[in-house]
């Protein structure tokens, strides 16, 4: 009996995992240089840290969490996002007590019981990064030009930044009567799911993906016209310093995200390079969730984005950028050189040289050309004569030259010519 992997879930490759480990690097470079710090938190909680912060009537809490009991009856449920473990590591190890501002990001797979289709697994990966403790515009803006300076440096293009703000609880509370008033008018022309949500979360009416409903969301009243002065200024303020920064950015009165925590700047960034499942990043302010967990009142900004979706549109370059194949590949060919090849393998690698060799003893043509598949810049050759002269030849794959060394030169030989560009 096959048994296969569960449906939308995926393996990655060695064939692809370079470029994951490529874009992974890069995220680790860009944030650092933003003063970032990594953290892991554990992939599986208690439920009600996951229905409390993400919100009871959302589609992730209501159809999409992995959620089963463990041996001692506790409900415990795979990790759907990131956000709500990161505020109860922060409140759990009183994090706000060290610093004022908390930069912190993580990288890992997430699991949402979706529909799959192309772009949408039911465990992906995201990198997500959260600000903790400050409500400065500037860390709205910053934390988004930080973003889309990390998919410049990954070479892509066709990206658009799409930007609203979904105001305080008190302005939105105002701001849900109105568009609920005004919902009430087309609940008939709207679909099932936008009428149930008309009572339990009106806002989320705006965010249908049905095409009649977005003709209809798109004339309902817009929340910049019931912002208060606070948080209108707030918005202006991260407008304007996106501004300064020449990044460009799409104002979008329909974008109201489907996590419940948000306030204040919400944002998303598509990409034209994806199919329907086009959003490869999501975030914005949350800043009532460490309170709402019995933290101190702590203002956040975050975003996540979709680690899948992004590799499979970042241009890669293998050649320029593998580092991964081998430097020397010993080719063996007496059964005498076994214990010769296994002890220069090992020093070779503690000298810091990457080395690959072959196991079972094929001909020369055949060990070569399995060097060659390895992509080694060298081959060391060890044959029954190497034995008795104590001398092996050192062969550059790229330009055919071939040198004698020494067991005990090889090393030094080979870092040498490693430094060199053929
Ligand atoms: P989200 O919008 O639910 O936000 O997810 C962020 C990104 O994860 C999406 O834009 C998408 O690229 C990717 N994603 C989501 N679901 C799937 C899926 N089933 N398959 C593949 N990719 C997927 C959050 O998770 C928030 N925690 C973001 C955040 C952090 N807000 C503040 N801080």
């Amino acid at each position: 009996m096959k048994i296969q992997a569960i449906r939308g879930v995926k393996d990655i490759l060695p064939s692809e995992i370079e470029k994951w480990q490529w874009v992974e690097s890069k995220a680790h470079y860009i944030f650092e240089r933003y003063g970032f710090k990594e953290i892991r938190p554990p992939i599986f909680e208690k439920t009600k840290l996951f229905s409390r912060s993400i919100g009871e009537t959302t589609d992730i809490v209501e159809k999409e969490m992995y959620t089963f009991e463990d041996k001692s009856g506790e409900k415990v449920t795979l990790r759907p996002e990131g956000t709500a473990s990161v505020v109860r590591a922060f409140i759990e190890h009183k994090m706000y007590a060290t610093q004022t501002v908390q930069k912190l990001y993580y990288i890992g797979p997430m699991f949402r019981y979706e529909r799959p289709q192309a772009g949408r697994f039911r465990q992906f990966y995201q990198i997500g990064v959260e600000v903790m403790g400050s409500h400065h515009p500037a860390v709205d803006a910053e934390v988004m030009i930080m973003l889309m300076d990390f998919f410049q440096a990954l070479g892509l293009s066709g990206l658009k930044l799409q930007i609203n703000s979904l105001g305080c609880t008190k302005c939105r509370a105002g701001y849900r009567e109105i568009l609920k008033s005004s919902i009430r008018n087309h609940l008939s022309e709207l679909c099932g799911n936008c009428n149930q949500r008309y009572e339990r979360n009106p806002l989320r009416v705006l965010d249908c993906k049905i095409e009649s409903d977005r003709k209809i969301a798109a004339d309902l009243p817009i929340i910049a016209d019931h912002l208060c002065d606070e948080c209108k200024s707030h918005f202006n303020e991260v407008l304007t310093l996106l501004d300064s920064a020449k990044t460009q950015y799409i104002l979008d009165h329909l974008l109201v995200r489907g996590l419940d925590y948000y306030s204040h700047t919400t944002f998303e960034v598509t990409s034209e390079n994806l199919g329907a499942q086009n959003a490869i990043c999501g975030g914005g302010r949350y800043n009532s969730l460490v309170e709402d967990f019995g933290g101190p009142s702590t203002p956040c900004f975050g975003f996540a984005l979709g680690l899948d979706r992004l590799v499979s549109i970042v241009p890669y370059d293998k050649e320029d950028n593998s580092g991964k194949q081998p430097d020397v590949f010993i080719v063996c060919l007496a059964k005498e050189a076994e214990i010769l090849v296994f002890k220069l393998a090992h020093q070779l690698r503690s000298e810091g040289i990457a080395v690959e060799r072959n196991y079972d003893r094929g001909s020369m043509k055949s060990q070569m050309r399995k060097a060659n598949k390895s992509n080694s810049r060298f081959a060391l050759i060890i044959g029954e004569n190497e034995i008795k002269t104590g001398k092996y030849q050192l062969k550059n794959m790229r330009v055919g030259e071939q040198l004698e060394v020494t067991a005990n030169s090889c090393a030094k030989e080979l870092k040498k010519q490693l430094k060199t560009k053929a």
